[in-house]
């Protein structure tokens, strides 16, 4: 079978490489819908030889259409997905807005796909960082029953979607050109203050939440995590952004129930669906940003476990945020839902 499918956002810096994973992994669609703001209504969008036409979004768009992925921001996918429900579309969200919603699966497939059964016709595609994490750990969760995890990220610009890239390119040549770089998106557009991403870090993703002092991002973390794995398992996350283009970093801690046995926690990632063990230091192989633009893997490397600690180990996760983070973990959902006859 073949489906009338639409992406809405398909001008973002999500959606672009929703349009691409369609292609590359074969997505069976019969029409493609490419659906943005008024702004872009009109533009032709090519991809393979295919020319698309760029309409704009309304509470009318859904009429026919299958399968919806959506990219355009929290506040659109509240605003519209209920008339894409209503028109009988199965809605694949990368936005955080349904993310906690009990009636809506939050899936990473190879760790949670049976969560996809008691879909109500929205289903959640989680955090950049929360599915890199959770990729990683699942089958030594599995295995030797993760209890706390501790992670700091290191996350690149395109996170912020296009603003925040035009802002590294143009704040990196200010500051080469002997300028003050001027500081217009991050770390957070909607907040009070804006800093500059080029030759620094910023501990902020996102807005603060002033009672627990942790950023939503954090949260994003702490939340996801919980409900993906379906336990009650302590996260304690520190979110930073980092002047690099693309690709999301994250140092990882985590103390388990069963002892750890290296050569078991080797054995289980390198046959951990969706995840490349790359991982040798004799010949300082390890993951970098760099190294995975516009692949669907997630890379784990810098493998050791804790000197002082039995029950814990530490190890260095990498992943094209764009792609298994958002487009290519989303379209991967409905490759699953076909594949387990929910499409
Ligand atoms: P547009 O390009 O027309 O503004 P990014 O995350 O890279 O900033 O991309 C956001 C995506 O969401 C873009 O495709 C953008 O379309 C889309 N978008 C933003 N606002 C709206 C809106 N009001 N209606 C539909 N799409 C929107």
């Amino acid at each position: 079978k073949k489906y009338k499918v639409a992406i809405v956002g398909a001008t973002g810096a999500v959606g672009r490489e929703m349009l691409r994973c369609i292609f590359q992994f074969h997505f069976p669609f019969e029409s493609l819908k490419l659906l943005a703001s008024a702004r872009s209504a009109g533009k032709v969008i090519e991809y393979e030889g295919h020319e698309f036409v760029v309409e704009e979004l309304t509470e009318n768009s859904f009429e026919g259409i299958e399968v919806a992925f959506w990219s355009a921001g929290g506040s659109i996918s509240e605003k519209y997905m209920p008339y894409a429900v209503k028109a009988g579309c199965i809605n694949i969200d990368n936005t955080s807005h349904f993310r906690m919603d009990p009636d809506v699966p939050l899936v990473v497939p190879e760790v949670n796909a049976y969560a996809l059964k008691e879909h109500k016709g929205i289903i959640a595609n989680p955090n950049c960082t929360t599915i890199q994490m959770v990729s990683a750990l699942n089958r030594l969760n599995e295995y030797f029953d993760i209890e706390r995890i501790i992670v700091s990220t290191y996350q690149a610009v395109s996170g912020a979607g296009v603003a925040g890239m035009e802002e590294l390119y143009r704040q990196s040549q200010e500051v080469l050109d002997g300028k003050e770089p001027v500081a217009k998106t991050l770390p957070c557009a909607s907040d009070k203050k804006h800093y500059p991403i080029a030759f620094n870090c910023i501990p902020q993703v996102d807005k603060f939440d002033l009672d627990n002092h942790f950023t939503k991002e954090e949260m994003k973390m702490v939340n996801e995590t919980k409900k993906i794995f379906n336990k009650d398992i302590k996260v304690n996350a520190t979110c930073v952004r980092v002047p690099v283009l693309r690709g999301h970093s994250e140092s990882v801690y985590i103390e388990t129930k069963k002892p750890i046995d290296i050569d078991k926690v080797f054995e289980l990632l390198s046959n951990s669906h969706g995840v490349e063990l790359y991982d040798d230091i004799e010949n300082q192989i390890y993951p970098m940003a760099t190294l995975f633009i516009g692949d669907e893997l997630v890379h784990v490397g810098r493998v050791r476990k804790d000197l002082d600690n039995d029950h814990a180990l530490s190890l260095w996760i990498v992943a094209d945020q764009l792609m298994k983070g958002a487009a290519y973990n989303s379209i991967d959902i409905g490759l699953k839902m076909i594949e387990m006859d929910l499409l």
